[in-house]
């Protein structure tokens, strides 16, 4: 079974891959500590490619990178690439968000989630962008989830990306879409071999 290094030190990430990977025939590892990478691209899509990259080139083996984050058209794309730096903890980053858009009429904003897959010498096979599109509430609303989801609710479902069931979120969200995308063109490299 070919080994994939998923880059990332977070167990919680691995564990999602996995649960979208586990109809695949490639054997998931977390990349080692020691190998921090920063992440330094213009894009969501530029740093998963320099993350894949790096991680493949490093251990010598295919490597899968994601990276994500939320897009606020009344703000500019903010916090876009900063999503994870906009405060200290979830909770001040949502309220930093709420307080900047104040009562801004324009809601719309959009999560998206950049893929990308390097082969064991750091050239990319796959590059793929999923992206799920909502507007920010007034106010939090729901108990589940992570990050900005009790601010990110999707109209076709009239819920908070933190009040629905976990499985909806998982198909409906950008890593969702991202990873539905990626499967078919992942199964086809593992049976080129
Ligand atoms: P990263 O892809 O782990 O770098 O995530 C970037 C940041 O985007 C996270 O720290 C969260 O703040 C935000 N983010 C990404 N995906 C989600 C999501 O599904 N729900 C809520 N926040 C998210």
């Amino acid at each position: 079974m070919r080994k994939l290094i998923v880059s990332t030190s977070n167990m919680g990430k691995l564990r999602e891959i996995q649960k979208y990977l586990a109809s695949l025939p490639w054997q998931l590892q977390l990349k080692p500590k020691e190998l921090e990478i920063e992440e330094t691209g213009a894009t969501f899509m530029e740093n998963a490619c320099l993350k894949a990259s790096l991680v493949a080139k490093a251990t010598g083996e295919w490597a899968i990178a994601d990276d994500s984050g939320l897009m606020v058209d009344a703000l500019d794309g903010a916090p876009g690439l900063y999503s994870a730096r906009y405060g200290k903890t979830d909770k001040e980053r949502i309220e930093r968000l709420l307080r900047e858009l104040g009562e801004t009429e324009n809601r719309k904003a959009q999560f998206i989630c950049a893929v990308a897959i390097a082969r064991s010498d750091g050239s990319i096979a796959l590059q793929i962008e999923g992206i799920c599109h909502g507007e920010i509430t007034h106010q939090e609303r729901g108990e589940g989830g992570f990050g900005y989801d009790p601010i990110f609710y999707v109209p076709t479902q009239q819920q908070t990306f933190a009040e629905m069931k976990p499985e909806l979120k998982s198909k409906l969200s950008h890593r969702g879409k991202a990873f539905e995308k990626l499967i078919p063109q992942l199964r086809s490299l593992a049976a080129i071999g």
